[in-house]
């Protein structure tokens, strides 16, 4: 038979029959089996994702070029990851979503270069790179070309760090080596029920351990938000998940270079509210909420807070002010009285060097009566951990402004964003108490002779008390010294906050030339 040169027709058409046989990955079966688990397909969750129409898709027909164990014979178009651009409200985004209909989602050669491959794109343009995560991980039957895959994607992830954002969505297994590659992108979200991620899975450790877990003890979504700190936002069902992430990125810049988009905003920037008078108890050593306050200052009340499960004694999140996005970091009096530990420190020094980054202006609340006494805490390297923050507050550039809401106490003031860690506007409220320490401690220490020397020592104590809380616990002593900007009333907090940022606007300010610091990990 002789060879037949088939039409332009006849061509397109076989392009068109490729594109719908790429499109169902698996097949239908597989496609049947991931809507049972209650998961939607690659696909489906990228439609959700991008505005309708936008998402291109690219490397539709790379196939592995792996031939053990068969595989030679099982080639699907797309090898199990489908990657692209496309965009969220308007905004150039780029996409790789794994296949789990497809060998089960797991990474080869080929499937990590077409995720390389997108991330190289996003870098050039500055684009943020959101991965949707669904996978057995290292695909076993191409042994250490997978593991190479991984290798190459990590370094992208470090290269992409502080340049672009990036977005991690755990929506199935993700294990082993493979949880690195969301562990260093800025955030993950976890669906609850149908992601797990873990280093060794339950199996191994009843092997290696006899210990029991379930995969949802061990790493499911409630685990990682509460126990571990490694997921930052916990998504009821995938529509949810897709729905935290193009939130998420309405607050962010595209990159680096660029400022956050400014949403127009019918909250008036003078607005004054009487009520956030109420808020702060008579007595110091009662607790109230502090995402009332932050919830009562910002843009129509709009507060997104980021792992608010995990170490609630602070309060991360973004939110806006006069339409720009701000960063709010704020200790919680509702918990461990807002004291700072290991796990806060490290909460807030990564959300503040986030922040700085990405050009987001750091709006710091406090109410902080220290750092969290105990041994486990000493033990478990609170000086290592909480010199984090410090040291990511120090380091930051961006307009950092502080309000003292009740107590800064001892290195804690220091640390929650002082004149001294480089804030550029500071204030406090009358009920700001700024000492070395709360007066109970104080005067047990520098009055302990007196009182035990005093006819009526606990009458003594509680005299000593109440004039220490006279000359110290007040706002005055560091706004003598310039410490504090200026005192303000509580009720003229938003306007004020928003006057200091547009003063702030222009801020630039260089820290020394050095290859890279050396934070205290
Ligand atoms: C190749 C894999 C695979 C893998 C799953 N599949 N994982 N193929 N390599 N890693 C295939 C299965 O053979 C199966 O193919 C299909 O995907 C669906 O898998 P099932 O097991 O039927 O699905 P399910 O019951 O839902 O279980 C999902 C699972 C399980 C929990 C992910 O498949 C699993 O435990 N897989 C292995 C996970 C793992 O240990 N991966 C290595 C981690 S270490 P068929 O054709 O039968 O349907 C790692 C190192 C990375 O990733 C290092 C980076 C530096």
């Amino acid at each position: 038979m002789s060879y037949k040169e088939p039409t332009v027709e006849e061509k397109i058409e076989k392009l068109r029959k490729l594109r719908e046989t790429a499109k169902l990955g698996g097949g239908k079966e597989r496609i049947e089996a991931q809507h049972k688990k209650g998961k939607l397909t690659a696909r489906e969750r990228l439609e959700l994702l991008l505005d309708p129409e936008s998402f291109v898709e690219l490397d539709q027909f790379v196939v592995h070029r792996c031939t053990e164990f068969g595989m030679a014979e099982k080639k699907i178009l797309g090898d199990g990851v489908v990657t692209g651009y496309g965009t969220i409200d308007g905004r150039l985004v780029f996409v790789f979503s794994q296949d789990f209909t497809v060998f089960g989602g797991s990474l080869g050669e080929m499937f990590a270069k077409k995720v390389c491959k997108i991330m190289d794109l996003a870098m050039k343009v500055g684009a943020p790179v959101i991965g949707l995560n669904d996978s057995g991980g290292a695909r076993i039957q191409e042994g250490v070309a997978s593991l190479a895959g991984y290798g190459d994607i990590f370094f992208r992830n470090v290269m992409a760090s502080g340049v672009i954002p990036q977005i991690s969505a755990i929506m199935g297994p993700c294990a082993g080596g493979a949880v690195y590659s969301p562990a260093l992108t800025d955030f993950i979200v976890m669906v609850k029920d149908t992601s797990h991620m873990f280093i060794t899975g339950p199996e191994v450790i009843k092997t290696v351990l006899g210990q029991e877990v379930t995969f949802e003890e061990l790493g499911g979504a409630l685990t990682h938000s509460r126990t571990s700190g490694v997921a930052h936002f916990v998504a009821d069902n995938e529509e949810d998940c897709i729905g935290i992430i193009r939130k998420l990125l309405s607050y962010l810049p595209s990159n680096n270079m660029e400022d956050p988009p400014v949403v127009e905003t019918n909250d008036d920037p003078s607005r004054m509210d009487e009520t956030l008078a109420n808020i702060i108890p008579d007595d110091p050593d009662k607790p109230y909420e502090v995402k009332e306050i932050i919830t009562r200052v910002v843009d129509s009340g709009d507060f997104f807070e980021v792992q608010p499960l995990w170490a609630p004694n602070i309060v991360i999140g973004f939110a806006r002010l006069n339409g720009k996005t701000v960063g709010i970091v704020a200790n919680q009096p509702s918990y461990f009285a807002g004291a700072l530990d290991i796990k806060s420190s490290t909460k807030a020094g990564r959300f503040v060097r986030f922040c700085d980054a990405f050009n987001i202006p750091i709006i710091t609340f406090v109410d902080v009566p220290g750092f969290l006494p105990g041994i486990e805490q000493e033990h478990g390297g609170i000086i290592r951990h909480g010199s984090k923050l410090l040291y990511a507050y120090c380091e930051a550039t961006v307009p950092k402004i502080t309000v003292i809401l009740r107590k800064a106490y001892g290195g804690a003031y220091d640390v929650m964003g002082s004149k001294h860690s480089g804030a550029d506007i500071n204030m406090a409220w009358p009920t700001a108490e700024i000492a070395v320490m709360g007066p109970q401690g104080a005067i047990n220490i520098i009055f302990r002779k007196e009182i035990a020397k005093a006819e009526d020592p606990e009458k003594r104590r509680s005299e000593l008390i109440v004039e220490y809380r006279e000359k110290f616990a007040n706002p005055y002593i560091a706004a003598e010294k310039g410490y504090i900007d200026d005192v303000i009333e509580p009720a003229e907090t938003r306007p004020r906050l928003i006057s200091a940022l547009e003063m702030l606007a222009t801020k630039r300010e260089n820290r020394p030339a050095k290859k890279h610091a050396n934070i205290p990990l």
